[in-house]
This record gives structure tokens, C-alpha cells and sequence, in this order.
């Protein structure tokens, strides 16, 4: 992943010397290394400092930093700063401003507030990014490059609006080509000049700010939807090909937000430029465990299965939800844990030391207020420091060995949710997790893919609402389904493509010859509403009545089998889950939004008749995950239970990396604690018991 030798996990975070007298600079070395920390993140929001006024740049400050990182062995995730850019430019070139979407320009003020078409941002924003590759080149601390920080915003102003006429003739070459994919003779709207194409935004097409997903137009939307991932996208590129100028093996970075499931940018697409991928993961203790589980798995499909990095996560409590809770003890470590588990090769926090100013004063730090070591937090992360030291680099790089995906589609997500009708309480991430759910409860792996990975490693692919079916994208499925694999997805699929155009002749589309269906009409429920689902005996342990909700399509077999009929309304006795059987594998079409039970059990028999097997059998809120490397398994057993829990290992012999014991048969693990066994690939557990 780097291009120096690392031994263990990288352990440290976001620090931000430049907030504190330098006094204290020392101070912190100390207490980093009684933490055993080894990478800070410097300079993410300098810019200001670095650049006081056009034509003069200072980096004295920073020059100090990285050589103190340096002298205690420390690397350096070096920002480039341009997450915020400073007053001077905002005052100077109000371009770099944005447009909201109501239609605002904004002030300068708070932070990720640049345009991303300004050409003025671009241009300096490449030039920081360059001057700090030709000033540290050559420095030892040096590790990796953090690009910006969570880059994501909407822009609306008029650099934009002219950067997407630029963008739509590309992708169209002709108004002709667009007015068909818009749909344009649709409400008057056909376009004959370029010029007369605007942003649909609140202004525009769109009807309302509390839900800024209901738009007239779903195809210009969704267009909007991409220009504005791949401007954003375009601005990293520019930096990352400044420093890349400089330093060709450069290891270039920048943090995805939102626990990896930020809707406005196509990480997919975005992946492809990053050389590792970085995560800012912020659970609250709220949050379902899998939801962050969910999140950790999709962060290590959008690069094959290569290990991703934990860039930020937070040692304690939060600052920025209505209430703040602290993480109770062990929290942090069982978290972190659960990164590690999913892929993560680093631990890191926002921030070493927590700020005393501003907005984020009160959010959590290793380095409380109180200054010293003598804090709970800071024990807790020592220890978990130490640990990290400890493991060395025996789990760094292992990967999960999953035969189950789940397919996961940007720009599905954005259509779907565009979409008016048939029904608001249709959420992409709702069903993804549902699906998901099904598997980690089970302690069953499953990676996530793109519409662009390879599904030929793969017993089960899973794409649940594919709405939208992208061209050719069924030969890909049928292949895969021919040859043996197991297909399913849901109602509401195959129905649009990538223009948000419906196919015509019947749902679901292109996906009909593989499902052997027709889907006639889509029933919308109320949200309380329920129908059931009255599966046949067809199987041993799935049968019986389960209950659905959302949509229910209503669809006749051609070839599928039906495997479930609807219990209730006036399409009672119609098909609710079907299989079709195509080469040598199967399709399944589940037509409605079923209960958690019916998941469950799908997902075991699914899973039981192509051999995969849990990794253990484990109590609820008992996680399992698995790494693999060389020919040896790490297995990890994360208690999220109040009270400690047992686990059966069976027989198998294995080494508990932390405490150095053997290992077999039934283990205790406290409430919030962790076990890391190592097994020999030749003699694991593979569903103890
Ligand atoms: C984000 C940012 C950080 C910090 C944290 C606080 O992840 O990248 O700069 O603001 O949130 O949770
Ligand atoms: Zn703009």
C-alpha cells in the first residue's frame, strides 16, 4: 500500500499543531509516544496560514511539524489544505464561492465551501498541492497525501451551470441526443441552445427544500447528480496530478465521509483514482452495529477487497449530534476492532488533541482538555496502542474471503430516490442493509461490488431494488447465472435505464428473459400497511407466512417458478417470490419489501444450497468477521452485548493474538471485548458446532 516499509497498523490521527502555542508541540510528542501513535494527519486546514495573501506562501510552521513528527518516528498523512480556502480569496475572487441551493451566493465562511468549477479554486488549490510536493519530496516523515478533507458539496453558481453544458455535450454531442434522454417534450421543455440549459435546483426543477430529492425531471437531475461527483472528483485529480508531477509514487488519499455511504459522490468512480481508500467513520451509539459493519464492507469492495484505511474515527464523544454521549469503556477499542475486522490496516482518530476553541472544542480527543494522560480516554487508546504494537503486521493486508455480494450502484441510489412514485419510503440504503442484515446475522461474509467488478468469484450476487439497469449490464448478470451462480433482486428492478427512461414492454425490462417474469402493475403501500408473503413448502425451514410492505409488484411467470404467493389484498394468490432457472444457476425475483424473518431464512437456505457456511455460530450482538493471509485465517469475536457472552470454537486449535493463549472450544468474551485467533487456513472453525 506504501511505498515504505510498515510494520503494523498505523495508529494515530488528525492533529492540528497549528491551533496551539508551540510549547505544547513537545509535550505532545511525549504523549504520542506513551500512546504509541505513528502517524499524525497534519495541514488538512491551513491554507490560510500557509498562503497569507496571493504571491507568499509560508510553511516554516509546517517544515517544524513534519521534522518533529520526524525526530519521533512518527509518518506524516500530509493534508494539502484546501478543504477551506482562506479570506483574502474569497474577498479577491468571489468565484471560488458557492450558490446553494436555493439559489444563495454565500459568504466566505465555515469550510468545504469552494466551488468546484471556480477557476480560481482549481488553480490554486493545484498550486498548494504543488508547492507542498516539491517542498517535502524528500522528506523522511513523509508517508502518504491526504487530498482536501470529505470532499463533497453542491455547487449551483453560474461556473457550474456553464461547466455542465460543457459536461452534457460531452456525454450527449448533440441537443437532439439530449432532448431524447430528458425526455423533453414532456412539459414544454425541449432545449434548442446549450444557453438555455440551467441547474435544477430550487429555482428550477425542484419542488421542495426539505426534501431536495423531489425534482420534475428526474433525467436532468440525475445528470446534475453526476456532473457535480465528477467536478468535485476532477478538482482532486488536479491536486493529486500536481503532487504526482512531483513525486510519481506519491500515495495519494483523501477521506470519504458519511461512513462511506456519502449519496452526492459515486465513490465507485471515485475509488479508481485513489490509491487507498480512506474512510471517516463516525457511529453513534444509536447506530445497529451492522449498519457500521455494512459500511466498513462497502468501503473495502469499491477497491476489490484491498484493505482500506480507518483515516478518522472519534476516541470518545461527538460535538455535532443534538446529544453527545460518551463511549463507554472499551467502546473505542471494540470499534476500531471492527474496522480492523472488515479490512481497515489503520486506527485513526479525529483528532490527537482535542481543540479549545470553536466548533469542535467539544469534540473528543486522545489528548482530553486536561492536557495530561491521567484520562480515561487516553488509557484506553494507550491500550489499545499497545495492542496495535503488538500485532505487528500479522494481520496487515489479509483480506476477507467472501462468496456472497452485494451489489451497490451510485447512480441507482440517486435515480431511485429521484424518482416520484411509487412510493416515498423507498430508500436505497434501507434495502441494501436489510439484505445485508440477512448475511451478518448470520455471521456470513459478504463483500459489496460495482456495476463494473468482476462477479465470477462469486456462489451469490445479490442487487436488491436494481432499479436501474445500465446497457448491457443483463448480459453480464445472465452470464454470471448461466454458469452457476445465484442471482436475486427485488421488486422495483430492471425498470429505467441510465437515463432514467422507462423500458418499455414490460417490467422489469432487460432483466425479464433472466427472472422469466413479467411484472404488470406495482402495488404502493400505506406505511403501516402490510401484505404477506405464503411461501410453498418448497423448502424444509422456509416456509410459512411472512409479512412485506413498501411495494409489491404484481407479475405473471414466464418460466420462473413460484416459490411464494401473496396472502392479502386483491392480487391475494399472485406470485411474491419466484425462481428461474437459467444455465445452471438461478434467478430469484423477491417481489416486495419482506419482514427480517424472511430474510433470514432466505438467506440461510440461499446460502446452505451453495455451501457456504457461517464462520461460527455465535450469540446476537456477537460479531464475526474474518481476515485471511497467508494461509492463516484471524478470526474476530467483537461482544457488543451488555453482558459477556459464549462462544463455541469447536475443536480446532488456534492462537489468541492478544493474550498469547490457545485457544479451543467454548470461550467466554466480556461484554465489549474482543478475541483475535489465528488459525491455520488447513484447520479453522468453518461454522464450529
Ligand atoms: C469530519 C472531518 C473532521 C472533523 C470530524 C469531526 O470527519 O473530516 O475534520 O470535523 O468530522 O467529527
Ligand atoms: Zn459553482
Amino acid at each position: 500500500m506504501f511505498n515504505k516499509k510498515i510494520s503494523k497498523m498505523l495508529y494515530g490521527g488528525d492533529y492540528n499543531p497549528e491551533q496551539w502555542p508551540k510549547e505544547i508541540w513537545n509535550e505532545d510528542m511525549r504523549l504520542f509516544e506513551l500512546a504509541d501513535i505513528d502517524i499524525a494527519t497534519v495541514n488538512v486546514f491551513s491554507w490560510a496560514l500557509n498562503q497569507p495573501n496571493e504571491d507568499t506562501y509560508h510553511f516554516d510552521w509546517l517544515d517544524q511539524v513534519m521534522d518533529l513528527l520526524h525526530e519521533n518516528g512518527i509518518h506524516a498523512c500530509l493534508g494539502t489544505s484546501t478543504a477551506a480556502h482562506p479570506a483574502w480569496m474569497a474577498k479577491k475572487y468571489p468565484d471560488v464561492l458557492t450558490v446553494d441551493f436555493e439559489g444563495r451566493k454565500r459568504k466566505f465562511g465555515r469550510r468545504h465551501n469552494s466551488c468546484p468549477n471556480s477557476p480560481t479554486y482549481r488553480k490554486y488549490s493545484q498550486l498548494m498541492a504543488k508547492k507542498l510536493a516539491e517542498r517535502y519530496k524528500d522528506h523522511p516523515a513523509l508517508l502518504l497525501w491526504h487530498v482536501n478533507n470529505e470532499y463533497g458539496w453542491r455547487c449551483y453558481c453560474d461556473n457550474c451551470e456553464k461547466g455542465f453544458r460543457e459536461w452534457l455535450k460531452a456525454r450527449y454531442g448533440s441537443l437532439e441526443e439530449l432532448n431524447r434522454a430528458w425526455y423533453t417534450s414532456f412539459w414544454g421543455h425541449t432545449f434548442h441552445d446549450w444557453d438555455e440549459i440551467v441547474l435544477p435546483n430550487l429555482l428550477s426543477e425542484h419542488l421542495s427544500l426539505n426534501n431536495t430529492d423531489t425534482t420534475t425531471f428526474q433525467g436532468i437531475s440525475l445528470d446534475y447528480a453526476r456532473f457535480n461527483s465528477d467536478s468535485i472528483l476532477e478538482c482532486y485529480k488536479l491536486e493529486r496530478d500536481a503532487i504526482k508531477s512531483v513525486i510519481p509514487d506519491a500515495v495519494v488519499t483523501t477521506n470519504f465521509q458519511s461512513n462511506g455511504t456519502y449519496k452526492p459522490l459515486d465513490y465507485f468512480k471515485w475509488a479508481k483514482e485513489l490509491d487507498v481508500i480512506a474512510l471517516d467513520s463516525y457511529p453513534t451509539n444509536d447506530m445497529p452495529m451492522s449498519h457500521t459493519a455494512m459500511r466498513y464492507d462497502l468501503m473495502r469492495g469499491l477497491k476489490n477487497g484491498d484493505p482500506f484505511m480507518l483515516m478518522e474515527s472519534c476516541p470518545s464523544q461527538l460535538n455535532w449530534k443534538p446529544q453527545n454521549p460518551l463511549k463507554k469503556p472499551g467502546i473505542t477499542k471494540l470499534w476500531s476492532y471492527q474496522a480492523v475486522s472488515r479490512g481497515a490496516d489503520s486506527v485513526m482518530y479525529f483528532q490527537l488533541r482535542r481543540s479549545f476553541g470553536a466548533f469542535e472544542k467539544f469534540h473528543g480527543g486522545l489528548i482530553d482538555h486536561a492536557g495530561h494522560e491521567n484520562t480515561r480516554v487516553f488509557r484506553e487508546c494507550a491500550e489499545l496502542g499497545k495492542e496495535l504494537e503488538q500485532l505487528g503486521d500479522t494481520i496487515l493486508g489479509a483480506r476477507v474471503n467472501a462468496k456472497a455480494a452485494i451489489l451497490f450502484d451510485w447512480e441507482n441510489w440517486w435515480a431511485l430516490e429521484y424518482s416520484s412514485g411509487p412510493s416515498v419510503d423507498l430508500k436505497y440504503l434501507t434495502e441494501i442493509q436489510k439484505y445485508y442484515d440477512a448475511f451478518y446475522h448470520q455471521n456470513i461474509q459478504v463483500d459489496f461490488i460495482g456495476v463494473d467488478s468482476d462477479m465470477n468469484q462469486y456462489d451469490i450476487v445479490v442487487a436488491p431494488v436494481l432499479y436501474m439497469a445500465k446497457e448491457g449490464y443483463e448480459k453480464k448478470l445472465e452470464d454470471f447465472v448461466r454458469k452457476g451462480g445465484t442471482f436475486i433482486t427485488t421488486f422495483f428492478s430492471g425498470i429505467v435505464d441510465e437515463s432514467d427512461l422507462v423500458t418499455l414492454g414490460g417490467y422489469p425490462g432487460k432483466l425479464r428473459d433472466l427472472l422469466g417474469i413479467w411484472v404488470e402493475e406495482i402495488d404502493s403501500l400505506f406505511p403501516e400497511e402490510k401484505n404477506t408473503m405464503i411461501l410453498k413448502d418448497t423448502f424444509k425451514d422456509f416456509k410459512g407466512t411472512y409479512e412485506c410492505g413498501i411495494l409489491c409488484d404484481l407479475l405473471h411467470p414466464e418460466g420462473a417458478e413460484v416459490i411464494a404467493k401473496y396472502g392479502r389484498k386483491f392480487y391475494q394468490g399472485m406470485p411474491a417470490l419466484t425462481r428461474n432457472r437459467y444455465g445452471k444457476g438461478e434467478a430469484w425475483y423477491v417481489a416486495s419489501s419482506p419482514d427480517q424473518h424472511f430474510l433470514k431464512d432466505f438467506v440461510r437456505n440461499l446460502t446452505a444450497a451453495k455451501g457456504i457456511q457461517p464462520i461460527l455460530q455465535a450469540p446476537d450482538e456477537v460479531e464475526i468477521s474474518c481476515r485471511e493471509k497467508a494461509g492463516k485465517q484471524f478470526l474476530f469475536i467483537m461482544n457488543h452485548h451488555e453482558d459477556a457472552q459464549k462462544v463455541n470454537l469447536g475443536t480446532a486449535p488456534s492462537k489468541d493474538l492478544l493474550s498469547k493463549e490457545n485457544v479451543s472450544g467454548e470461550i467466554e468474551v466480556p461484554s465489549k471485548g474482543v478475541r483475535i485467533l489465528e488459525y491455520q487456513i488447513t484447520n479453522q472453525p468453518a461454522g464450529a458446532v
